[in-house]
């Protein structure tokens, strides 16, 4: 049977036509390569997609399980964030798995959204503030990019440097480099150790101390592993869904009207963006656990089943009718491993989107449409950068602070702190302490980048 090879390819050309083949030649299930001589089957039809989400007694989320680990072809230690196993709730089942979510969906329950809605504010507002008088900015890198992760380590109850810092470490590890990403992975896995070993000598009014408190009893190594999971599906998720979403507001002049003349909501916008520009557009896996059939395709145990958020959204069985404000886009998931953070991922995309609205004038895109570059991945569908230009405007941002600009020139940062959400109601004041481990992180990130 012909494979067609996921990799390679660049995916913001003919998706639409690439996916109408493969359901052509194929049916709802299509044989594909995701790296050079590594198989899997990618799921195209809507119902198919939600099906496979919601059954987890037919399929697996353990990436332990798949032909390709057990014969030697796929080595999941390597450092790809896409293809890889980890000790925390997204890769395990059954009990396992409920014990570990619980632990995750109850301490993000206690999260108060409205402080965090006002510490979202803030962040996007000083985000704003270091390149308002410039008339012009990289939106992706400059303000999609640092935002999502600055508010989980907002969350976390740290100031706003850690964040930078997590930010800087996370993306290179979606970066093509194997041997900085191998680096920043051990960094990462420092950050979340000792940052946990921080909340259990002493605990606050924040995520990982909720975790460490909960009955479900977490060791601290498991802490450090859920915590890190929370930082990796909140990271590249919002930040393309906010990046598609202003992509959408300049290129679509329809949903453009509709939402400046208010008869689209900001959330609908996203509802929308959702189903039409997917943040990701194919998620990896699950792994069946018995022969069988989906429609032509002959499935064995121990195969793996790909995701196809993006083919799912543009299926002729659903596409035409609920493709407007609906939330029955599966861009959330389903099924047991469902997003635990849907609240708080539309908080932080509404709030993102609205600021840039709010604070810049006559925002618009600095180049042609034609001339934006997409990130080069089977998974993620998001841009590389998003250059705009908009009226110069003043800073906004009271009080005493450093700005975001200075954080990241490895600066001292007397004035930043966690915000009123972060560190719930102002629970912790964790400032810089160079004096134990994590902080001894964030001198060695700081020296780097003074170097850099
Ligand atoms: C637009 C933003 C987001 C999107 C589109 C998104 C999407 C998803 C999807 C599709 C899953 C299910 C994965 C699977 O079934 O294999 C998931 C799981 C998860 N998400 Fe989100 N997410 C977003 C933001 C966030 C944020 C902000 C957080 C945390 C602060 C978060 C935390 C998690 C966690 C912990 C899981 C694993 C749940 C489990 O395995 O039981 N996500 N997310």
């Amino acid at each position: 049977m012909t494979t067609t090879r996921l990799y390679g390819t660049t995916p913001d050309t003919g998706r639409d036509g690439l996916w109408a083949a493969l359901r052509e030649r194929h049916g709802p299930v299509a044989p594909v390569e995701l790296e050079n001589g590594v198989q899997a089957w990618l799921l195209l039809g809507y119902h198919e997609n939600l099906a496979v989400l919601q059954n987890q007694h037919l399929f697996s989320r353990d990436t332990r399980r798949w032909r390709e680990v057990a014969e030697g072809r796929v080595d999941l230690s390597c450092a790809r964030p896409a293809l890889s196993w980890r000790p925390n709730a997204l890769y395990a089942d059954g009990a396992e798995h409920t014990r570990l979510r619980s632990a995750i969906a109850d301490s993000l329950a206690r999260v108060d959204m409205n402080a965090t809605a006002r510490t979202i504010r803030r962040i996007a507002d000083e985000l704003v503030d270091s390149f308002v008088a410039d008339g012009r900015a990289d939106l992706m890198a400059e303000y999609a990019d640092p935002l999502p992760v600055l508010v989980v380590n907002s969350l976390y109850g740290l100031s706003d440097s850690y964040g930078y810092m997590l930010g800087d470490l996370t993306a290179i590890v979606f970066s093509e480099n194997a041997e900085r990403a191998e680096d920043a992975v051990g960094r990462i896995h420092q950050y979340f150790s000792e940052l946990v070993a921080r909340r259990r000598r002493a605990p606050g009014q924040d995520l990982v101390s909720w975790m460490l408190e909960h009955p479900a009893g977490l060791s601290d190594h498991e802490v450090a592993h859920q915590a890190a999971l929370i930082n990796n599906s909140s990271h590249q998720t919002t930040t393309h869904l906010i990046g598609n979403t202003m992509h959408t507001l300049f290129t679509d002049e329809a949903v453009r009207t509709a939402y400046t003349d208010a008869r689209m909501t900001t959330h609908e916008l996203l509802d929308h963006v959702m189903w039409t520009d997917t943040p990701f557009q194919i998620l990896p896996a699950r792994i069946a656990l018995q022969d069988m059939r989906i429609g032509s395709a002959e499935i064995r145990a121990g195969d793996a089943l790909l995701i196809g958020f993006d083919a799912a959204h543009r299926d002729p069985a659903v596409r035409c009718d609920q493709a407007g404000g609906s939330r029955a886009h599966l861009m959330f998931g389903a099924g047991p491993h469902a997003c635990p953070a849907r609240e708080l991922a539309r908080l932080t995309a509404t709030i993102a989107v609205t600021t840039l609205q709010e604070r810049l004038g006559g925002l618009r895109l600095a180049v042609g449409p034609e001339d934006l570059r997409w990130v080069p991945s089977p998974f993620v569908r998001g841009l590389r950068e998003l250059p705009v230009s908009f009226t110069p405007g003043e800073p906004v941002a009271a009080g005493p602070r450093e700005s975001a600009g200075s954080a990241r020139d490895g600066q001292p940062e007397a004035g930043i702190r966690a915000g009123a959400g972060g560190g719930q109601d102002g629970g912790h004041d964790d400032g810089d302490h160079e004096d134990d481990l994590l902080g001894r992180l964030l001198a060695w990130w700081r020296d780097l980048r003074v170097r850099s």
